[in-house]
């Protein structure tokens, strides 16, 4: 599974041929939704020169977008046109990258280093870092609202602008990503998070934490592939299923780097976790359970993609990374 960490790694380039057909896919998306964060992060002289500059040190920084990509890889499964999910996937990406700014200053979880370089704290200053969480949150919500607007320019893709959204779609998009990145989602999650210690150390605390601070984002990206597609609200029920089952395997993986993986490669401080009594997977049921429950999580989700037949390829190889991943 060597061949999965270059799709994510924006500096390494290897040879297409020897690509599997899902990843050179998800290669393509990549490069369009890096495209589609440059065009909408590129913000005109009435937003002040240092925080447009903040705003981009910590967005463009090289991740591995795999929020954006689900929900690429979700729009064209349902049977949409990916490109027309692109300001849905800018949008996740940049409330993801605000919640990763927050997360890092030192009243959360104080660390210096992420997506391989300092964070925006410090790089900038502390109240800038709060002004770029701020703004990127705005600035993903006024995407949305204004894809639906004939008259606002738009991304285009290789030459070719997107079309506007319909009201209703950019509407259900706006009303989906808003809950999963606040009190009941996102943000609710990571209050919780912070606050473990005063929490039962129980699975059900423990997963109830996972499914939102990180689950709610990665669902939302599925679901929200889902309506630019315009599925029906049961299939929307299912996407979010999905989402959740795989947010939390991605949660999982993500606590066992903290015990497991390298600084360099992981971009991020490690070790960090059990330091700051946190509560994790490997924290409570050690590294080899945990691996087991990310697991069952991958393969139900696997089980649920079955019905899509081909059309899942991608979102399946997405899945695996999750489990497999070394960043
Ligand atoms: C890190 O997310 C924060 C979590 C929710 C675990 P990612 O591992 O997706 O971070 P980037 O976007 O690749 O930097
Ligand atoms: C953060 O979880 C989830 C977010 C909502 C940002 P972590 O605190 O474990 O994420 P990392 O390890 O700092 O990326
Ligand atoms: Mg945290
Ligand atoms: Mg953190
Ligand atoms: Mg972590």
């Amino acid at each position: 599974m060597k061949v999965l960490a270059p799709m994510l790694k924006a500096e390494e380039e290897s040879s297409p041929g020897k690509l599997e057909p899902w990843l050179v896919q998800a290669r393509v998306w990549k490069g369009w939704i890096d495209q589609g964060l440059q065009f909408y992060s590129e913000l005109g002289p009435e937003s002040p020169e240092i925080l447009t500059e903040a705003m981009r040190y910590s967005l463009l920084a090289p991740g591995k977008r795999l929020r954006p990509l689900l929900t690429l890889a979700a729009c064209e499964m349902c049977g949409g046109r990916a490109e027309q999910a692109m300001p849905a996937a800018c949008a996740i990406e940049m409330i993801h990258a605000y919640s990763l700014v927050h997360d890092d200053l030192p009243g959360m979880d104080n660390d210096d280093f992420r997506r391989g370089r300092p964070t925006c704290h410090i790089q900038y200053n502390h109240a800038t870092a709060i002004l770029v969480g701020d703004s990127l949150q705005s600035l993903a919500f006024q995407i949305l609202a204004e894809a639906a607007n004939p008259d606002v320019p738009r991304v285009s893709i290789d030459g070719q602008r997107i079309d506007p959204l319909s009201v209703e779609v950019a509407l259900k998009c706006l009303a989906e990503l808003a809950r999963a990145a606040g009190p009941m989602g996102m943000a609710g999650g990571q209050q919780d998070d912070l606050l473990a210690d005063r929490l039962p150390r129980s699975e059900a605390s423990l997963e109830r934490i996972h499914r939102r601070k990180t689950g709610a984002l990665l669902a939302t990206s599925l679901k929200m592939g889902g309506i630019v597609a315009g599925v029906p609200d049961r299939e929307l029920e299912n996407l979010w299923e999905l989402g959740q089952n795989i947010g939390l395997a991605f949660q999982i993986t993500d606590d066992l780097l903290d015990v497991t993986g390298d600084a360099q490669q992981v971009g991020k401080q490690t070790q960090k976790d059990s330091q700051q009594g946190k509560l994790t997977y490997p924290g409570l049921f050690g590294v080899d359970e945990s691996q087991r429950k990310a697991q069952a999580l991958i393969r139900r989700a696997y089980d649920s993609l079955e019905r899509y037949g081909c059309r899942a390829t991608v979102l399946q190889g997405l899945a695996r990374f999750i489990l497999e991943r070394q960043q």
